[in-house]
This record gives C-alpha cells, sequence and structure tokens, in this order.
C-alpha cells in the first residue's frame, strides 16, 4: 500500500518548494512532481511539514503529591491533533532508581500512545548507581539527563551533583538539560511571601523572579563548561536566561534555549485574575512573565539563540489545582498545551510575521531532532525519512475551548485564543492519524519508542578539546628548585 501527498508545498526548515511525496509503508519513498499512489491525500492550497516534535512533556507524572491527569492515551492523541506526532516525556526516578522508572514509563506508554516518543531521564541524586545506572539508560536509547536545580527537597541538585552528573554525561556522549531556576531562593522567597500571608496564586510568580532564572541558567552554563559538556535549557521564559544563553553561544559554548508557547503568547497577568481557580490553573515553573519578556524569546527564535518551542505539558484538573488553597506552595505547577502548540505558535509567529514558515518548522521539529540525534528520521523530508507529516492548511481555523479539545483536562490555558492554520491531515509512520472533519480517534499501542544513539560529534569535539587544554603540571629542572628541602 502506498500513500502520495498531492499538490501541497513542502516547507522544510531550509527550503519551500512544489512537489509531491510517495509514502511506502512508514518512509518516505520518493518526492517529485506527479506521482502517483494507491491512495491520494490532496494537499491542495496547503503546506506539508514535518510532523511536531515536542520534546518536553509530563504525561501520567508523579508529582507534588499528585499525578498529571493527561494520560498517554490522551496526551499523544491531542498532539496528532495539533500537528504533533511525537513527544518526548520526562521519566522520574523513584526510590527504585532510573532503570526501574523507565520500564515504568515504556510499559505506560507503549500500552496507550498513538504517535512515536521518547524519553529524557531525570537525575534527581547522585551515587554510584546513578553514575552506572546511566551508561545502563544510554544503552536503552535516551542520549538527554535532565536535572532540576529547583524544588528544593524534592528533585533539587546540588552544583556538585549536577557537575558530577554532567562529567558522567560528556563520557557517555549524553546531553544534559537543566530546569534553571534556584532552588534555594526561591524555597526562602516562598516562605517569606507565606509568612506575609500572601498565600495566593500570584505569590508562585513573586517568589520566582526572572532573576532566580538567570542566575541559575548562566549557573548551568558554567557548570557544563567546566564538564566539557553542551547543555540544553528547558523552558527558557526570561531574558535573564535568555541572555546567559545568547552570552555563552558568542563565546563557542554549545548551548540550547527552549520557550514555550504558553511563555510566548500569555502573561504574568492571569496570576492577578480575580478567579482562583483560573490563576492556579496557570501555575506553572518558571511563572508566565512580564509582557516584556515575549519580545525577547521571539527575537531569540528567529535570530537562532533560541532553537525550540516545546509545551512542557504538565496537565492538571481543577481539582488537582485546588490542593493548593490557602498555601500556593501547594498548587500543582504545570500546564497543558500539546494540542495547541503548533495552531498558536503559526498564528502568533507566522501570521504576525515574526517568524518564517521555515523558521516555524525549525522551532517546532527539525531543530529538535537534530539536537536529540534523531535526524533525519524526523524532523526531515527526505527519502528515508519516517512519513510524520502535517497537511497543514493554512484557512482551517478554530477558536481554543476546552469544550472540544482532545485534552482531558478542564480547562485549557489558551481559552478563546482564535487561530489560523491547522492540520487537514496529521500522518504518523505513513498512516493517517488525524483528518479535519472525520471523527479520528486515539489509537493506543501505535506508537513506538524512538531510541536514541549517544552524540559522536559534539561530546567528542568537547573532550578532545578539554584534553589539550586540560591543567598540566610545571615539570621544573632541579637548578630551579628550593636548595636543601
Ligand atoms: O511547572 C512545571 N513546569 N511543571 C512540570 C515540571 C517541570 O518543572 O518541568
Ligand atoms: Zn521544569
Ligand atoms: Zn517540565
Ligand atoms: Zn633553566
Amino acid at each position: 500500500m502506498s500513500t502520495v501527498i498531492k499538490g501541497g508545498t513542502i516547507v522544510a526548515a531550509d527550503r519551500t518548494y512544489e512537489a509531491d511525496i510517495l509514502i511506502e509503508g512508514e518512509t518516505i519513498k520518493a518526492i517529485g512532481e506527479g506521482l502517483s499512489g494507491d491512495t491520494v491525500l490532496d494537499a491542495g492550497g496547503a503546506y506539508v511539514m514535518p510532523g511536531g516534535i515536542d520534546p518536553h512533556t509530563h504525561l501520567e507524572m508523579p508529582f507534588m503529591g499528585t499525578t498529571t491527569a493527561e494520560t498517554w492515551e490522551s496526551g499523544t492523541f491531542a498532539g496528532l491533533s495539533g500537528g504533533t506526532t511525537m513527544v518526548v516525556d520526562f521519566v522520574i526516578p523513584g526510590a527504585d532508581g532510573m532503570v526501574a522508572a523507565l520500564d515504568e514509563w515504556s510499559e505506560r506508554a507503549a500500552r496507550q500512545a498513538s504517535g512515536d516518543y521518547s524519553f529524557h531521564v531525570a537525575i534527581t541524586g547522585w551515587s554510584e548507581k546513578h553514575f552506572d545506572e546511566m551508561a545502563t539508560v544510554v544503552s536503552r536509547g535516551v542520549n538527554t539527563f535532565k536535572h532540576f536545580m529547583a524544588y528544593k527537597g524534592a528533585l533539587m541538585v546540588n552544583d556538585d551533583e549536577m557537575f558530577a552528573s554532567f562529567q558522567r554525561c560528556a563520557a557517555l556522549g549524553a546531553l544534559p538539560l537543566v530546569h534553571a531556576e534556584n532552588g534555594d531562593i526561591v524555597a526562602a522567597l516562598q516562605q517569606k511571601y507565606m509568612a506575609e500571608g500572601k498565600t495566593g496564586p500570584e505569590s508562585h510568580a513573586y517568589s520566582r523572579p526572572p532573576e532566580v532564572e538567570g542566575e541559575a541558567t548562566n549557573r548551568a552554563i558554567m557548570i557544563a563548561d567546566a564538564a566539557g559538556v553542551p547543555v540544553y535549557i528547558v523552558h527558557t521564559s526570561c531574558e535573564q536566561a535568555h541572555e546567559a544563553i545568547r552570552r555563552a553561544r558568542q563565546k563557542g559554548m554549545r548551548v540550547y534555549g527552549e520557550p514555550l508557547v504558553q511563555h510566548l503568547v500569555l502573561d504574568e497577568r492571569d496570576y492577578f485574575n480575580q478567579n482562583w481557580e483560573y490563576s492556579a490553573q496557570r501555575v506553572m515553573s518558571p511563572p508566565f512573565r512580564d509582557k516584556v519578556h515575549q519580545d525577547s524569546l521571539w527575537a531569540g527564535l528567529a535570530a537562532g539563540s533560541l532553537q525550540v518551542v516545546a509545551t512542557d505539558h504538565a496537565a492538571f484538573t481543577t481539582e488537582q489545582k485546588r490542593f493548593g488553597l490557602g498555601d500556593f506552595r501547594k498548587i500543582p505547577n504545570g500546564t497543558g498545551g500539546l494540542e495547541d502548540r503548533m495552531p498558536v505558535l503559526w498564528t502568533r509567529g507566522v501570521e504576525t510575521g515574526r517568524l518564517t514558515p521555515n523558521e516555524f518548522v525549525a522551532v517546532t521539529s527539525t531543530n529538535i531532532a537534530q539536537i536529540l540525534n534523531i535526524y533525519p528520521r524526523k524532523g526531515a523530508i527526505m527519502p528515508g525519512s519516517d512519513a510524520d507529516l502535517v497537511v497543514w492548511d493554512p484557512k482551517l481555523s478554530k477558536t481554543i475551548s476546552a469544550a472540544n479539545q482532545k485534552s482531558i483536562i478542564d480547562y485549557n490555558v489558551f481559552e478563546g485564543v482564535e487561530v489560523r492554520g491547522l492540520p487537514r491531515y496529521t500522518l504518523s509512520r505513513g498512516d493517517v492519524v488525524w483528518s479535519d472533519g472525520q471523527n479520528s480517534g486515539p489509537q493506543p499501542g501505535r506508537g513506538k519508542f524512538i531510541s536514541r544513539k549517544p552524540f559522536p560529534a559534539v561530546n567528542r569535539a568537547l573532550s578532545t578539546w578539554k584534553e589539550l587544554t586540560a591543567p598540566r603540571a610545571v615539570t621544573r629542572s632541579p637548578e630551579h628548585m628550593p636548595i636543601g628541602v
């Protein structure tokens, strides 16, 4: 069985051109004019782009005494309906360690996912077991490790633990990821606002100012440089963090930054809403910022100092958010966006001229495929690539609403946002898994784990340079040494 996507305009990260795409089985067989196949999908008037990759999700994640309500089944299908064909989810180890947690996550995902997926594994402490398990995790197709500099007393790691883990990443050919917020300062500020009786969700934002993120971003970058490893900063939300990344890149460091679509579009005024639930639903870390930070993030995407747009999809119900009534520290941190990332970014990015369509493809798919070492299997439209494709109709529009979303959460932080640009079809490894106007549903179990090999090039370049420039003892001949000692 073959499928041909006909009459569309292919938009890749590097160029735009008109051609048909022939798919055989799970991969792209040919790209050219006048192709034919058993099934024809009409792409007239539409763009054909690589399927979106959301590299930052938390599906069914135990966190802050509860578990994110979005399941692998609902979450991956929500993604497909919005043009995202692959998610990379965070494995958060419990007492049994990383490998046991990876097993748990794998089982849940394999049973339920409609689209493809991969994992990052979190380093939440440091011991010989961590050192050993990191090698096992890499051998199982995970080349990224996440470090939380915040969530003191829970997931947070200290500088010495992070330095040890970063060095291990360097040795294994893995990439460290960092949640950059100074956890000590956050904890102190949280205590201060609680003591002052400021217990509402607005204090979540007050206790996590941009400086806290800027400082931690800079520290993570310096620690990575000392360890001789590239570093990827997740959910970069403000100019202070972007500045640290920009500065490092200008100095030649391999540092990547990932703004979220929420931070690009939504702002801190949401925390001052009269309705407690409305504000609590929007509590996440880092918090939504003053609007001035959005210009910095958009500029970074256009200039290339920021590379990826993600969602950090960590969706809790309103009922779960109510755990924090009377104490903002207990509001489960996280917001959703998996299904809305592509349409919102297209509408607020491409339709406004802030991004070109090619830049849109770069930041939603191609760049992260390269960073994660799965390019050109993913993130590309080339013969041999997986046929993860979106036929993107720039004329389709809708108003985002919880009432008609695929996510199982009872609200949507983008409620009321009008989007123009939606998938006409979404294909995952050659299957049409979403078709506008048809009653598509989840296909649990069809998603595949995408294994990722360690990085050969960047880590080797850095470790070669590190070795060449390593401190060396000075050899002194006896005549230059003190006499008689
Ligand atoms: O508030 C957030 N971001 N929740 C999810 C966990 C994390 O920090 O990424
Ligand atoms: Zn985080
Ligand atoms: Zn996250
Ligand atoms: Zn001499």
